[in-house]
């Protein structure tokens, strides 16, 4: 019998969601020896798969604060900013990082990359300068920070420029590293690095939890960690317009698919990493097989047919990271092209603000 579902299969079934989970069979196998050696050889690049914040491109919070002072008030409250001066006192980090064998949790990769932000020195030589800051979201700056303000020229203003100019600004600094509004799902992806948390090692032997459980985009980023200040020069915290958080609430969705898929390409077992990211990654697509109903949107139902060929079991890492990456395609695709004021279907789905974190 075959453990794949087709999309076919579940259009014509119509059978409730908390079944269809059911229904894609999480498969999680013993390892078998020449699978986990072919593991290993390909893990680097597996984990090479989403760039972290370039150590050698980070300018850090001050080079920010001249222009984005208000934002950097707001995020100096969050977990994020405290986590700096908090982790490595945390009693539950120093247990971990002895179950892995470390010595230090701000040395070595292992905690760094997730909990910290990086600069590499002339020396060559890396040095921890926050906890998750802007650059962790946004991408490393020295090389968009002077294109992704210039309304083009010194004497020009944002009240005059054209909105071809200003597509074609973000842009530029798109293709120079910078994650903005031009395209959510590079933001998502920045957020789902961390929060899926794709090291079973990590959580299997360290006893680090298995990624943030019920992770949404809307939710988690709207919450304490709002900073939308362009649109007052930095005196109104704004809300975001309800089709932005709609399309945001999709794209979370589509993000989380595709970073569980590829946390599951990393499982050699099942416990309890295996199975806690394929299950994640089931779940997220019922909810997402639920948006397509509502929305009939063709790229969601790519990303579903996409999603329904993937055999979510142990050791099975070339299938797997294939579908992350086609999910990924389709995901900036449809960041790009959605259109929140027709998306008002999904508004029963979306949290409350009572929700936001
Ligand atoms: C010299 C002033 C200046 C500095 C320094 C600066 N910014 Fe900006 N930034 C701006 C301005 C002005 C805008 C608004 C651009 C616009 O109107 O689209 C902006 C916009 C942004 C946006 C929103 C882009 C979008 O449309 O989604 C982000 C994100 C951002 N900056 C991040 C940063 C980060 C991170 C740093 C530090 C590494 C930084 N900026 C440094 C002036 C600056
Ligand atoms: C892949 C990213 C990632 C890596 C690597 C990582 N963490 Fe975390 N860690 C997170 C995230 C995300 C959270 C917040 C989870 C949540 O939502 O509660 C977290 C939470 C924690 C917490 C608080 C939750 C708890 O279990 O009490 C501790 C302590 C912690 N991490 C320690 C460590 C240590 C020590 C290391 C290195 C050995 C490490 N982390 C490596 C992403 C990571
Ligand atoms: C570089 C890694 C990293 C990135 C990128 C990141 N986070 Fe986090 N986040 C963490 C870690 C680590 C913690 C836990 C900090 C702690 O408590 O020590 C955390 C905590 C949080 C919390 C607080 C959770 C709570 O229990 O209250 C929220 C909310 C959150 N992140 C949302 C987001 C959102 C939304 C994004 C993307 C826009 C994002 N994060 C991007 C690593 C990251
Ligand atoms: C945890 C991830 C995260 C961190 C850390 C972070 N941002 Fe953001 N930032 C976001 C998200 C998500 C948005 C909203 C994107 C959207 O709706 O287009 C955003 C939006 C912005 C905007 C545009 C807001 C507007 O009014 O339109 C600016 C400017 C900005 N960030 C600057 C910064 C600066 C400066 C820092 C550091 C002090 C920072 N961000 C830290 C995730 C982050």
């Amino acid at each position: 019998m075959s453990n794949l579902i087709s999309l076919n299969e579940i259009h014509s079934a119509k059978i409730p969601y908390r079944t269809l989970v059911f229904r894609f069979v999480i498969k999680l196998v013993a390892i078998t020896t020449s699978l986990c050696v072919y593991l290993l050889a390909l893990q680097p690049s597996v984990c090479a798969q989403i760039p972290h914040c370039d150590p050698g491109k980070v300018l850090g919070v001050n080079s920010c604060s001249q222009c984005h002072n208000a934002e950097l008030l707001v995020w100096k409250q969050t977990p994020h900013a405290q986590t700096f001066e908090a982790l490595h006192r945390n009693p539950r980090a120093k247990e971990i990082s002895k179950n892995l064998g470390q010595r230090s949790i701000k040395r070595g990769n292992r905690c760094i990359k997730c909990h910290y932000t990086t600069q590499q020195l002339n020396d060559d030589r890396e040095r921890v300068i926050a906890g998750v800051s802007c650059e962790s979201c946004h991408g490393a700056a020295s090389d968009w920070i002077h294109l992704h303000n210039d309304y083009g020229g010194p004497t020009a203003t944002r009240q005059a420029e054209s909105p071809t100019h200003r597509q074609h600004r973000l842009e530029e600094s798109l293709a120079a590293g910078m994650r903005n509004s031009r395209n959510l799902y590079l933001i998502a992806q920045s957020c789902l690095q961390c929060h899926s948390v794709p090291d079973e090692e990590l959580v299997n032997t360290g006893t680090h939890v298995a990624g943030s459980d019920n992770f949404e985009l809307v939710a988690w980023s709207q919450g304490t960690l709002r900073h939308n200040f362009l649109q007052s020069q930095g005196t109104v915290n704004a809300t975001r317009p309800l089709p932005r958080i709609r399309v945001m609430y999709v794209v979370g969705q589509i993000a989380d698919l595709e970073f569980n898929t590829r946390a599951t390409a990393l499982a050699t077992e099942k416990a309890i990493f295996g199975t806690t990211v394929a299950n994640r990654a089931a779940t997220t697509a019922a909810r997402l097989f639920e948006i397509e109903q509502r929305l009939h949107h063709p790229l969601l139902e790519s990303i579903l047919q996409t999603f329904s060929k993937a055999e979510l079991k142990t050791n099975n890492p070339i299938q797997l990271i294939e579908i992350a990456d086609t999910i990924q395609e389709l995901g900036i695709e449809f960041s790009e092209k959605a259109d929140g004021k027709t998306m008002g279907a999904i508004d029963s789905m979306l949290p409350n603000s009572q929700q936001y974190r």
